[in-house]
């Protein structure tokens, strides 16, 4: 099939994923700050790896996935959630593939994570399962987590102090996973991962970095929270997150194009 004809097909087909009326061909059409050209690629992104391409060096997913059931284990016998009021029934801790390319960082649990102990799994989670789908991206392949790992009382939005509390454990998570992107979900995330306090809308849209101390920076995209977008369904920010992700696809595109040795990578050690 012909390449034009291919990106007519996946452009319509990710249009229906996410509901939207028009998805741009250039996320440049849709505001100043994305200026490079892109275009959905044709080639179909999967984050999933075998051991030997885990982050571009010799990993191995069973190793990672100890890891994390060894920083799970070690979050729930320090429970940093018992200094803050919470309202929840189960630690949500995250789940997908511990070696993911790509992590996406909400905020906190809510009801229906709560009483599952999975991420993402309510209204806002079916929501966030389409955009990945219309990224080509099976759930499995990426890896889901948020700020608190436990439900704050009411659907609060995180305080700073207590994403602050649980901001070491959300940080080893990362170290361990190692994606080539993360996109972070709303305000809270952005935030604390970007170490900045500013708008959505002056974040989103752009490429900034999460900056590690003694090792490589990983390029972060914010974008706005699925549960934002379900409130405000408007075309307007529907073509911005699509926009948004449009860029992560082409970042982790480039990246699998340019081959594992060239990808994100950390030094080893
Ligand atoms: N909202 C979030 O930020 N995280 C979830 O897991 C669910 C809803």
């Amino acid at each position: 099939m012909a390449r034009a004809v291919k990106v007519v097909i996946q452009h319509a087909e990710t249009a229906r994923l996410l509901g939207v009326g028009f998805v741009p061909l250039r996320a440049g059409a849709v505001g100043k700050r994305d200026e490079s050209p892109v275009s959905t690629p044709v080639v179909t992104v999967s984050s999933a790896r075998s051991a030997t391409e885990c982050a571009g060096r010799t990993r191995d997913r069973a190793e990672a996935q100890r890891r994390l059931d060894e920083l799970r284990e070690r979050y729930e016998r320090e429970a940093p959630h018992s200094r803050f009021v919470t309202d929840h029934t189960n630690i949500v801790f995250g789940e997908g593939d511990p070696c993911a390319r790509l992590m996406f960082i909400g905020e906190a649990p809510g009801a229906e994570e709560d009483r599952t102990g999975r991420p993402f799994v309510g209204k806002a989670g079916q929501l966030l399962d389409k955009m990945i789908a219309a990224m080509k991206l099976r759930r499995e392949d990426v890896y889901i987590c948020n700020v608190l790992k436990t439900r704050p009382p009411g659907n609060a939005t995180p305080t700073v102090e207590e994403a602050r509390i649980c901001a070491p454990y959300l940080f080893e998570q990362i170290d361990i996973v190692d994606p080539g992107v993360i996109v972070t979900l709303g305000l809270p995330a952005s935030r604390l991962i970007l170490d900045r306090e500013d708008t959505m809308g002056n974040m989103r849209g752009r490429w900034h970095e999460f900056v590690r101390l003694g090792k490589q920076a990983i390029p972060v995209m914010p974008t706005y929270h699925p549960a934002f977008l379900l409130r405000s369904y408007t075309e307007e920010n529907r073509k911005k997150v699509w926009s948004d992700l449009q860029m992560v696809v082409q970042r982790l595109g480039s990246a699998a194009g340019a081959g594992p040795t060239t990808g994100h990578q950390r030094p080893s050690g």
